[in-house]
């Protein structure tokens, strides 16, 4: 067998911790596979003194990951601190030049600077991979890059955050209000302290900004992602969507063509009969349409120790085969500039739960207004009976385009019977 793979670990939390465990356990198995042993000789972390269940006292520590990899031993750096900036670019950026792979988790700084690192991947002669960076352990970064390869993909649309997805199933099991469930997902661990980043559809865009690259041949553009997050969805929307026959997901969904890509991550209503919808709890999901192979679906655990560290495994596994290629699929000078469509040219149905007095003619103003706009209602909702209190009421309107909703929503906002801002779900007939 070849000399042994060495690898640099920055970061030894969740997933560095439960890297070290698969090498343990499977190493020989992947030492098989990739023709070459992995041997980890230098790790960075915090806190030195802190109990990993692993002996690293033969192992090069290092308290500055852009050290180690300047300074240590090593054929890859696994790059497993995360973030945009700071340590963990300064380290993948270090290992580059000193003529090393890199191999990462972190989303967010592929999404800020993946074309960069690409390029910079390249001009080292090196291999920059992160199938951890997209749905933790399904296969996709490969699966899209390499198994789509002979396709046209003409659109892509997922689950890409178990914490939403897990903080939407359970709403909707329980009747309970999101608040609530959030707080029961951060005692369970399945949520973080601070749970923006996942909730407000940050992660979920950092993911579909690759994914898009990869599908679409283009620059990673995460700027022009268009984001909402969950924390708007009521308790009543899935009562309400589950009557129409919907389920609620926050998806990430990228389509296009010659003029451009539409990058998105917004809470989206889709037919029970869809695959996403039947993907619950902190699984991830994501379905690919290529011209010649049609539909694909991919469901598998998107985060946690052990999916994570099983596609950084795969990663390295790849490097120690003499597996490289370029990290979007194709040479990152080819990468075509990303051209985005705006929101107001999606095309689609909508769902718009709004208040209003209930009192009669309020719904001739609101049709009034949809007439006006030239949009078409499909069903409409209410439920109870207040004379002049406000109550739910729940329109489904057909195919439109987003810039005439729009217009008729703030109209139908500024009805003095109107009495909170409507809220508006998109609906993709996915599977329908
Ligand atoms: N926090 C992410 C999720 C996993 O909930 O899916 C890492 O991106």
């Amino acid at each position: 067998m070849a000399e042994a793979l060495r690898i640099a670990v920055a970061g030894l939390g969740t997933v560095g911790g439960g890297l070290l465990s698969l090498l343990q356990t499977n190493g020989d198995s992947l030492a098989q596979r990739g023709g070459r042993s992995i041997e980890v000789t230098a790790v960075c972390a915090r806190d030195k003194t802190k109990d990993r269940g692993v002996d690293l006292s033969a192992i090069a520590w290092y308290d500055d990951p852009a050290v180690m990899a300047t300074e240590a031993e090593y054929d890859v750096l696994v790059e497993l601190i995360g973030g945009s900036e700071g340590p963990a670019k300064l380290a993948c950026e270090a290992a580059f030049a000193a003529g090393h792979h890199v191999v990462t988790a972190n989303k967010a700084l592929l999404a800020e600077h993946g074309t960069a690192l690409a390029k910079a991947a390249e001009a080292a002669g090196v291999t920059l991979a992160y199938e951890a960076a997209v749905a933790g352990g399904i296969p996709i970064i490969k699966a899209i890059r390499e198994g789509l390869a002979g396709n046209q993909v003409s659109s892509l649309h997922g689950i890409l955050n178990g914490t939403c997805n897990y903080i939407l199933s359970a709403m909707r099991d329980t009747g309970r209000d999101f608040g609530d469930i959030l707080t029961e997902a951060q005692e369970l661990g399945y949520a973080e302290a601070d749970p923006s980043f996942d909730v407000d559809g940050v992660d979920a865009a950092h993911k579909l900004a690759l994914l898009a690259s990869l599908a679409f041949g283009t620059e990673v553009d995460f700027a022009n992602v268009h984001i909402e997050g969950i924390r708007s969805i009521s308790a009543e929307d899935f009562q309400y969507a589950g009557e129409l026959g919907f389920e609620i997901k926050l998806l990430g969904i990228v389509d296009g063509g010659e003029d451009g890509v539409r990058q998105r991550v917004h809470p989206t209503l889709v037919p029970a009969a869809a695959p996403v919808a039947a993907v619950d709890g902190v699984f991830n999901a994501v379905v690919t349409e290529g011209d010649f192979v049609g539909t694909s679906v991919f469901v598998g655990r998107g985060a946690g120790a052990g999916p994570t560290a099983s596609a950084v495994a795969a990663d390295i596994c790849d490097i120690a085969a003499g597996r490289g290629g370029h990290a979007f699929g194709m040479p990152a000078d080819a990468l075509a500039e990303s051209r985005s469509l705006s929101m107001d040219g999606r095309e689609g149905g909508y769902y718009v739960r709004m208040r209003v007095i209930d009192r009669p003619g309020v719904i001739a103003e609101v049709t009034g207004i949809l007439r006006d706009q030239a949009i078409s209602m499909e069903s409409i909702i209410q439920r109870g009976r207040a004379p002049d209190e406000p109550v739910d009421v729940v329109l489904v309107l057909h195919e439109t385009e987003e810039s005439r909703m729009i217009g008729a929503l703030e109209a139908i906002a500024a009805l003095d019977t109107v009495s909170e801002k409507p809220y508006l779900i998109r609906i993709e007939r996915f599977g329908a």
